[in-house]
């Protein structure tokens, strides 16, 4: 009783607009007001986690499909999955690294997902894993000589300026000194250790990150003949790589290492809007692990500094549907923000991390996000972030959400897989 009145107390403050004890007050953090999760759009008060399943999670994940990502199809598209390799001798013999296929269509030159998994080998039970999208090629997350090279779509830098239409990538295949660059950013030794298994595929493998990558993703199978660009509400890039990680659990319900109850999804920057977007759409989803996912993921479009949407609809306008597009300089005008994309994981426990030099992705805002999203997850009797004063840094916060804000740059860093894993084992009680 004490800890609902305290909270209750804390909320007032917080809708009040005070400044809180060390962190920055949400009148100083935010543009405009942001939409009320549990304010349903004709104006009713959502009371209960009942209505909010039936009604107002429906609402907002509606608007997110329409306005913001563009729909995901509902047609399945079955995908096969074909065993390429399984060694049980990574790691010096501690983990197995397994090489999966996923494939779409019998056609040759359609998109595939190239999975690679690694897990221990010393496992008596069905293992909880992470499932995340690497930016380079599967052969980047590790220097292990047994990942198979990326093959389409390498960044090029010869085209530094990234002025063509490719947005700076050739299609051949990555170079043997790519192997490992980006071993700091995944820590699958940690991990393994840690007993959890890792799955994780190229995202330029589900869709290239360029403006003309529609007709070489998947977005390609649903096109119709002769039909060479999407309708405002269809999908872009970001919902690309979000279903793309949909099909990568859709293996994992299939292995038998793996217990598919306990799949977490993480995703750095881009690939954390992904994740987000994907852990908002996808209940099989246990756990999200957001990365700096900024603006666009967990971040307030409303809010008074960071990137703006401005500079997301003309960098990158093939991330998102072409209704967001009508949003640029009109953050107000959105029908939701980043916290209602948040509080649609509620119940499930969700990680959010910021940085402080990373400006661009407004960790303030990012914090604010789950202070205002935990209304949610209280509907469901849990605690959410359980506080609005944020935390100074490098002192995360764990209930059922987490947050930190740890020094230095856009990144991920060992600091944030540490407390990741925490996280997850205090999730899933190991
Ligand atoms: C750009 C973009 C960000 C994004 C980042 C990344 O900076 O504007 O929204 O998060 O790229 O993915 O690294």
């Amino acid at each position: 009783m004490l800890r609902v009145v305290i909270l209750a107390l804390s909320l007032c403050r917080l809708i009040g607009a005070e400044a809180t004890e060390s962190g920055p007050s949400p009148a100083s953090i935010l543009a405009f007001p942001v939409p009320d999760a549990l304010t349903l759009a004709d104006g009713r008060h959502v009371q209960n986690a009942q209505t909010w399943l039936a009604k107002r999670r429906p609402e907002i994940l509606h608007a997110f499909a329409d306005q913001i990502y563009g729909r995901t199809p509902s047609e399945k598209l079955p995908p096969q999955f074909h065993v390429d390799s399984v060694d049980r001798s990574a790691f010096s013999g501690e983990a197995i690294r397994k090489q999966i296929t996923i494939t779409f269509s019998r056609q040759a030159d359609t998109p595939r997902i190239h999975l690679l998994v690694y897990q221990p080998v010393h496992a008596r039970h069905p293992l909880p894993a992470i499932v995340g999208l690497n930016f380079e090629g599967n052969q980047t997350i590790d220097s292990d000589p047994g990942i198979t090279l990326n093959d389409v779509w390498v960044p090029d830098p010869a085209d530094s300026q990234q002025t063509n239409e490719l947005r700076g990538h050739s299609r051949r295949r990555a170079a043997e000194d790519s192997r490992g660059r980006y071993n700091y950013r995944w820590q699958v030794d940690a991990l393994v250790q840690r007993g959890y298994a890792l799955a994780t595929a190229y995202y330029g493998d589900i869709e290239p990150d360029f403006s003309g990558g529609l007709q070489y993703g998947v977005r390609s199978l649903f096109l119709k003949p002769g039909q060479t660009a999407v309708g405002p509400s269809e999908w872009g890039a970001i919902g690309a790589w979000a279903w793309g990680l949909s099909r990568i659990l859709d293996y994992l319900e299939t292995d038998p290492a793996i217990d598919a109850r306990k799949v977490a999804v993480i995703g750095h920057s881009r690939l954390g809007k992904a994740a987000v977007w994907a852990a908002a759409q996808d209940r099989r989803f246990a756990v999200l692990l957001s990365n700096e996912s900024g603006m666009g993921g967990v971040s307030l479009y409303r809010a008074k500094n960071g990137e703006t949407l401005e500079h997301l609809n003309t960098s990158f306008p093939y991330w998102f549907c072409g209704n967001f597009h009508q949003y640029t300089g009109h953050p107000e005008r959105l029908p939701v923000d980043g916290n209602l994309l948040l509080s649609l994981c509620a119940p499930r426990p969700a990680y959010i991390a910021s940085a402080q030099q990373d400006s661009f992705s407004n960790p303030s805002a990012e914090f604010l996000s789950a202070v205002l999203a935990s209304k949610v997850y209280r509907l469901f009797g849990k605690p959410g972030l359980g506080t609005d004063v944020m935390p100074p840094v490098n002192q995360p916060i764990m209930l059922t959400l987490g947050y930190h804000v740890r020094t230095g740059i856009h990144e991920v860093t060992e600091y944030d897989w540490d407390q990741y894993l925490k996280f997850l084992d205090l999730q899933f009680r190991r």
